[in-house]
């Protein structure tokens, strides 16, 4: 229970109060937060938040994160010391959403000893109904659910859940299309428990239930809240949101809903904005930026971005992630003649068959898949192509499996990133019959791994004796008088250094190619 005086921090009139439109709601609810936990005296309040998952969620991460740290909290690195903590999920392949339950179940301890503190999940694996039900079931110490169309709620639900702590209850709000799950049946149930007078004991419990609030979709991109960078020299900038595409493997369309640009005005101011605090690198970030549609497409979009931080401060510009079937000539020439464009694409291909690429709805082939290969590296032989390949998609036979083996030694990629397919409810390759036995698929999955990493290794290696340019971005996690960066390429460099180069570019000379990454000197 907290005092007289705090709750007036809560009360009706203050949520009466509140703003209809969006951001500004959002906003109210972060300074009443903020009065609230002032209040209570919360200096040294701290907060967590746990990505899994791809740069999308990462740079929503950074968003929340901003939305705490306006509230008063500081950053902990530590789950298990944090007064909040924020676990934003991944639901790409099963072992993703494995990991949540393991993390989870460590704080069962920590929240029975301390009921205060505040377990949030969002995300992509929170658009799907049953692992809903799963949490409410198996981890009911868990107080806030909320989704990927509707994260920017972030700060109405925390002030909700403050509130409902003392047992006021709200409805919940959305927009759009519809609800994968809410909790405004606590309100109903309330009532009647009110009405027909059972005990404290069940209304209490119905207190420290969880608030949820899942959209289907959203009409509208909120901009405009606070965020934090991890990096205070880099970040993600997204330009879009959810994917059309419905790969016949993969959830993302499922969980992020349909392509949605952002206006590229609201796009340059963004970008604007981080250069005068000092960002270097930006990421550009999307599904398929290439089928970006903001009034202009990709390639125009690429290129006033490249236009507008000449001078700026931002030295490095890359984008992920490219549908080879919508890769056009205008983005290769954009590309080229670019000035801060990052040398470096990331082409997935997924699957070099024929026919295992036609059942996985990507819309090109193998021939096609290496003729843009093909075009990037004439267009810039200096390019760094990485990909992306799964491994065991239902159907696939040892001639389809040697067919992407094919391409991999066709192209020589710098890096793939190989998954093993997993099944995903709901997308229509879980329905496949045809699924590849397990022994089988870690077979070729070890016979891809071989080939590729001793492609990537010589591709590495012949930078042997040459001089890059290097953003520093960490002290190394093996050795703390080397700083760790990365080329235009993404290759990873090491050099002895201090702390004071961080967020720096510097010339450096590549001594020694050690497997994925080099060992070398700073010449500048
Ligand atoms: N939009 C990006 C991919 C995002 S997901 C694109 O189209 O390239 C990142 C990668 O995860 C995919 O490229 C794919 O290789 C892998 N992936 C997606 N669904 C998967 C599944 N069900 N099983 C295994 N890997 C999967
Ligand atoms: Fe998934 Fe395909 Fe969309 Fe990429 S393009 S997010 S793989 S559906
Ligand atoms: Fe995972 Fe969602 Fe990204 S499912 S890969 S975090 S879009």
């Amino acid at each position: 229970m907290i005092s007289e005086n705090l709750k007036t921090f809560l009360s009706d009139e203050v949520m009466a109060k509140a703003p209809v439109s969006e951001p500004e709601r959002q906003r109210y609810f972060i300074e009443r937060l903020k009065g609230f936990y002032s209040a209570e005296g919360g200096a040294g309040l701290k907060s967590c938040i746990v990505t899994f998952g791809c740069q999308m969620n990462a740079r929503d991460s950074e968003k929340l994160d901003g939305i705490l740290s306006t509230i008063g909290f500081k950053p902990e690195e530590d789950e298990q010391s944090a007064d909040i903590v924020l676990f934003n999920t991944c639901t790409i392949r099963e072992n993703a959403n494995e990991h949540l339950y393991g993390r989870l179940g460590r704080l069962k301890q920590v929240k029975r000893s301390d009921p205060d503190r505040i377990i949030g999940i969002c995300g992509c694996m929170m658009q799907e109904a049953d692992e809903i039900e799963t949490i409410k079931k198996k981890y009911p110490y868990v107080d806030i659910i909320f989704g990927t169309h509707n994260f920017h709620t972030f700060p109405e639900l925390l002030f909700k859940l403050l509130r409902k702590r003392e047992g006021i209850m709200d409805p919940i709000p959305y927009e759009g299309s519809g609800l994968v799950a809410d909790s405004s049946e606590d309100a109903l149930r309330q009532e009647k428990l009110l009405r027909y007078g059972s005990g404290k004991k069940e209304l209490d419990k119905l207190n420290r239930k969880p608030i949820v609030s899942v959209w289907t979709d959203s009409s509208n991109i909120v901009e405009e809240l606070p965020s934090r960078r991890k990096f205070p020299f880099k970040q993600g900038i997204n330009i879009m949101f959810g994917c059309n595409n419905f790969c016949s493997y993969c959830i993302v369309p499922y969980v992020r809903g349909r392509e949605k640009s952002r206006r590229p005005e609201d796009i340059y101011e963004e970008i604007k904005r981080s250069a005068a605090e000092g960002v270097k690198e930006i990421m550009l970030l999307g599904q398929n930026v290439n089928s970006y549609d903001g009034g202009i497409r990709f390639p125009e979009l690429l290129k006033n971005i490249d236009g507008i931080t000449k001078g700026s401060g931002i030295e490095r510009i890359r984008f992920m992630t490219s549908h080879p079937k919508d890769l056009s000539d205008e983005l290769i020439d954009v590309m080229a003649g670019g000035e801060r464009i990052c040398r470096q694409f990331h082409l997935p291909m997924q699957s070099g068959s024929d026919a295992i690429l036609k059942r996985m709805n990507r819309h090109y082939d193998k021939h096609a898949f290496m003729e843009k290969a093909d075009k990037l590296k004439s267009a810039m032989p200096d390019i760094s192509l990485s990909t992306d390949i799964i491994v065991g998609f239902p159907g696939e036979t040892e001639r389809d499996f040697e067919d992407t083996l094919d391409v991999v030694r066709y192209v020589r990629f710098d890096a793939a990133y190989t998954f093993i397919y997993s099944k995903r409810n709901g997308t229509p390759a879980a329905s496949y019959t045809d699924q590849v036995d397990e022994a089988l698929v870690k077979d070729r999955f070890d016979r891809l791994l071989e080939l590729q990493n001793g492609i990537a290794h010589e591709n590495l290696s012949r930078l042997t004796g040459t001089t890059g340019r290097v953003l520093f971005e960490s002290i190394s996690e093996y050795d703390d008088s080397l700083i760790t960066g990365k080329l235009d390429s993404g290759v990873t460099v090491h050099a002895k250094g201090d702390i004071s180069m961080i967020g720096e570019i510097h010339d450096v000379r590549l001594l020694e190619c050690r497997g994925f990454y080099y060992i070398g000197e700073v010449i500048e």
